[in-house]
């Protein structure tokens, strides 16, 4: 009886053993801070990892395929660096759990990865992966220029939309009154080194539904996915009623159209009384 309960106890034992065994590396987690990176500035890559006991072999860094850096603790030094064009490691702040990168090009926009392995008797390899995006903003808002400071109803609303040089490109979106009124304008890119400008034309007849209580406030919209989003603003100096306007106008059609009439009606008059005389 007692060897059998020895034998389930030395089972027990194995298999914890075991399980932690295969247990050994994990929670391994890369962060890139920032993820989207201003062009000529720097970003952390941190690798972190629960190593469990077991011993570190090495780390190895990856931009796409290509292993730019790599840490281990056996070796001397421990550190080596793989050249790769456009790729700036700073070594002094580099080392088994993050690297440092500086003078961020947009040709690093892509894919980068750390591969952490650990030694005998507990050897395993985990590798992460995670993307950055090198980015340049609009240094100002979108400017937007129209081709008259007051419309009335029946005139065509034309106005133009810029946004300075970025990267990705800015889309660009009108909306009149809170109402996205140009949903098919396209936005044109007018790429110059490595940026884009980008324009969109507005060209809108407006009728009275435009109008909100006479006014008519335009603003243009310029967003980058959800990086960045600014826009500029332009009220137009207030028309007192849209419809009024038409009233007016009807009143003097018809006071156009009385003239005749009462020159009808003279000369009828002066006919009659030169019959009667
Ligand atoms: C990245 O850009 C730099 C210049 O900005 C260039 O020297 C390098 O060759 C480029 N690297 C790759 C992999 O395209
Ligand atoms: C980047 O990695 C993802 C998987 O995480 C993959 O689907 C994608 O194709 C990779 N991109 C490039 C350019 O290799
Ligand atoms: C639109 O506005 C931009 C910036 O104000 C200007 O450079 C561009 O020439 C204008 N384009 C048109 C077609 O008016």
């Amino acid at each position: 009886m007692s060897v059998s309960k020895n034998m389930f106890f030395v089972i027990v034992v194995i298999v914890i053993v075991f399980f932690r065994d295969i247990e050994s590396l994990k929670n391994v987690v890369l962060d890139i801070e920032p993820r989207i990176v201003e062009f000529g500035k720097e970003s952390t890559l941190r690798c972190s990892y629960d190593l469990e006991n077991a011993p570190l072999y090495t780390v190895k860094w990856y931009r796409g395929q290509f292993e730019f850096y790599r840490f281990t603790p056996k070796e001397h030094p421990y550190t080596k660096t793989f050249p790769i064009e456009g790729l700036d490691v700073d070594e002094s702040r580099s080392n088994e759990h993050q690297v440092v990168l500086r003078n961020i090009g947009f040709n690093l926009s892509g894919n980068f990865s750390c591969e952490v392995t650990t030694d005998e008797p507990l050897l395993a390899a985990i590798t992460v992966i995670k993307d950055m995006l090198v980015v340049v903003l609009p240094k100002s808002p979108p400017s937007l220029t129209t081709d008259k400071s007051f419309y009335e109803v029946g005139d065509v609303l034309r106005a133009n939309c810029s946004s300075p040089q970025s990267r990705p490109a800015a889309t660009l979106t009108f909306i009149l009154n809170n109402i996205v009124v140009c949903e098919k304008c396209i936005t044109h890119k007018y790429p110059k080194e490595d940026l884009f400008r980008t324009e969109s034309y507005l060209d809108l007849p407006l009728s009275p539904s435009h109008y909100h209580n006479g006014r008519l406030t335009l603003k243009c919209v310029a967003q980058i996915g959800d990086l960045y989003q600014q826009d500029t603003e332009f009220t137009f100096a207030n028309v007192k009623d849209p419809i009024p306007a038409r009233v007016t106008q009807t009143t003097s059609l018809a006071r156009r159209l009385q003239k005749p009439f009462n020159c009808l009606l003279l000369t009828y008059f002066t006919i009659c009384c030169f019959l009667y005389f």
